[in-house]
């Protein structure tokens, strides 16, 4: 597994603000945009492209495009869903998937309740959620996604435990995972520290 920890100046402030107990649901929420924005554009980096001949003002040339459209987004809800506004601003024709999961609070182990997915698995998946806490989630999303038959998973986390990112790696060394931080650890209730919280609340302001 490649670990990609996106360190650009633009994501780090912008994190800092959202890690702030005293910022709003509704900057949190644009912040989260701007910065899976931000992200995406590291997470498509290797896209492959295509040459097309296309005629200048001025002269003919060999110009290149992304080769094919064939990416699904796929957020775990309900988190993952302040993450897509941001990538489908840059991968317009992408399709979207949807994974439901919540970690239940006692045994912090995920619960499934939703899966719909695009019908050609051939699709690189871009898999989103902010918090990579135990892994948990992240794990059971990506095996659901292999069992139904896509290969080329990619997950894009905002903030991931050294725990996270161990579990993920050691359990799906094919699947490359973008975050913006890799924090000191987890406390007694599974929560990043020092984190920014609960991502789902402080998106939908369910606190
Ligand atoms: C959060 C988060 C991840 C999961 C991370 O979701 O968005 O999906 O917890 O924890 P893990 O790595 O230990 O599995 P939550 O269960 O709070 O659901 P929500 O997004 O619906 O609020
Ligand atoms: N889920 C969250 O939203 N935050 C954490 O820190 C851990 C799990």
């Amino acid at each position: 597994m490649a670990l990609h920890i996106i360190d650009h100046p633009l994501v780090q402030h912008k994190l800092s603000i959202m890690r702030d107990k005293e910022t709003s649901t509704m900057k949190f929420r644009e912040l989260l945009q701007e910065i899976s924005m931000l992200m995406g554009y590291e997470v498509t980096r290797d896209m492959p492209l295509t040459y097309e001949e296309i005629e200048t003002p001025l002269m003919k040339m060999s110009a290149p495009k992304i080769a094919g459209k064939k990416v699904v987004v796929v957020p775990i809800l309900r988190a993952g869903l302040g993450m897509i506004d941001g990538l489908m601003k840059l991968i317009p024709s992408a399709r979207v998937g949807h994974i439901g999961l919540y970690r239940d609070e006692e045994t912090c182990q995920p619960v499934f309740y939703y899966y719909k997915m695009p019908a050609n698995k051939d699709r690189a998946v871009i898999l989103t959620d902010p918090m990579l806490a135990t892994g948990g989630s992240a794990c059971d999303a990506i095996a659901r996604l292999k069992a139904d038959g896509f290969e080329r998973i990619r997950l894009m986390c905002l903030v991931a435990s050294p725990q996270g990112v161990k579990a993920v790696e050691e359990k799906y060394p094919d699947v490359d995972v973008y975050v913006a931080a890799v924090d000191e650890g987890l406390n007694d209730k599974n929560y990043i520290l020092p984190g920014l919280g609960d991502a789902g609340d402080r998106i939908f302001g369910t606190k």
